[in-house]
């Protein structure tokens, strides 16, 4: 079945942006929040908190890349790195929490498009920044369908810095050829591909790699799609797909099934570990977002001779799409350094240089294919003829109370501490 290119799951504008958000620029000496920093941007100078978490890695490098371009179009304004450590923001979204609970925004911080960015706008944490795009002329620089994520009741909330597909597999070819297998075999479902991962496991290397929980999430995620196909898949976030149904089980059992191929260690890792195992040739395949690729050049390995990629199995035509965004948080105390950052995001030049260094392709539709590797021409073709879907782990797909549900379910299980009737009931109550 061949499904139309569209953006699903996009979760609808709310209420309680009826928050009065005041047009606040040049008017923080008014405000209670102000820490006395909002007027020091006037005349060019300042400071600017960013709040990611990109703090180590190949991560970092492409925040620094990011950086580099910022200082070049504002010599006068100090970069402030708010990073904290902790793939997916699993540590990083905690921390924010509690600073905007606290009245103690950075001046802008990294959210997902989508449902994520939504739960922000909602809770009234984000100013708008329509006027940010009619000055930087950004809305026609961007995809329709991405303006539509950052949107809500016609205001944009955010800048989105590239875009990143969740739904890769990355090997070493190396392993697959001591395992008996043909590093240019493709694998159409996810049945043919455990024919290979046992191939790899009778020769004594790990068949699949993993991490942490958020890692698992996202694997968990691609089996969904992988089983559910794309429209099922969707169905999920709107409703139209039952969790408690026999798909669903089936989908949980295959899910449980790849868990039994990982490292043990996988609950002491971050993404980078699990990577890195591929790269080090102590397993075949890791499943991972396109950041990945960033890594293995990092390490310097060569695409096709030292790793290879191809979607997850079961997923081919399918774009599991995120995308990172940067805001402008009510109350930020240097908001025009917070403006001055969005707008090097948003520009030609900070997209090139900051998606060369982090795997993702630009969000802009006008930088040069060519400046980017072999990996991000293909995502940059799939992402203009595949259908695309919102990711689980990535914010783009489910409120981050839905996310947070899904992953103490999933530890529990990975763990041993539920079987796989409960998970499943663990899974409705957490999508509620
Ligand atoms: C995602 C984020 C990516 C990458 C990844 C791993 O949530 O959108 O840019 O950083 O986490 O940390």
């Amino acid at each position: 079945m061949r499904i139309h290119r569209k953006f699903t799951g996009l979760v609808a504008g709310a209420a309680a942006v009826s928050l009065l958000l005041a047009a606040c620029s040049g008017n923080d000496s008014a405000n209670d929040n102000d820490n006395g920093g909002g007027g020091g941007d006037a005349a060019g100078g300042g400071e600017v908190e960013v709040f990611t978490w990109w703090a180590a890695g190949s991560e970092k490098l492409g925040l620094d890349a990011l950086v580099g371009v910022f200082e070049e179009q504002n010599p006068d304004i100090t970069f402030i790195n708010g990073s904290v450590a902790g793939g997916a923001g699993s540590a990083a979204k905690d921390l924010l929490q509690s600073r905007l609970q606290a009245n103690d925004p950075p001046d802008t911080f990294q959210a997902h498009a989508g449902a994520e960015l939504t739960d922000y706008i909602n809770a009234g944490q984000l100013e708008d920044v329509s006027d940010l795009y009619d000055e930087l002329d950004l809305r026609d620089a961007f995809p329709a369908d991405l303006v539509d994520r950052l949107t809500v009741d016609g205001k944009i909330y955010s800048v989105p810095s590239n875009i990143h597909r969740a739904n890769v597999v990355w090997a070493n070819p190396t392993v697959l050829e001591e395992a008996g297998l043909d590093p240019a075999a493709t694998y159409e479902s996810l049945d043919d591909w455990f024919v290979a991962l046992d191939a790899v496991e009778a020769a004594g290397k790990t068949p699949l790699s993993l991490a942490t929980t958020w890692t698992q999430v996202h694997l968990l995620e691609t089996v969904l799609l992988a089983d559910l196909g794309a429209d099922a898949y969707s169905g999920l976030w709107d409703g139209s797909t039952d969790w408690a149904g026999a798909e669903v089980t089936a989908a949980l059992e295959d899910f449980q099934k790849l868990v039994g191929y990982t490292n043990t260690d996988r609950d002491g890792l971050d993404w980078p570990g699990a990577t890195q195992q591929v790269m080090d040739g102590q397993a075949a395949f890791n499943v991972m977002g396109d950041w990945a690729v960033a890594a293995f050049e990092e390490a310097g390995k060569v695409a096709g001779t030292d790793y290879i990629y191809f979607p997850v199995p079961g997923t081919d035509g399918v774009f599991d799409f995120l995308a990172d965004s940067f805001t402008l948080p009510v109350g930020a105390p240097h908001p025009d350094g917070a403006k001055a950052w969005l707008a090097t995001v948003g520009s030609a030049e900070g997209q090139t240089a900051f998606n060369m260094a982090k795997g993702s392709i630009p969000a802009r539709t006008d930088t040069n294919p060519a400046d980017f590797s072999e990996y991000q021409q293909t995502a940059i073709a799939s992402f203009a003829q595949d259908t695309i879907v919102s990711s689980l782990a990535h914010g783009a797909a489910a409120p981050i109370a839905t996310l947070n549900g899904i992953a103490d379910a999933t530890s529990k299980f990975t763990t041993g501490a539920s079987d796989l009737a409960t998970f499943q009931d663990e899974l409705v109550a957490a999508v509620g």
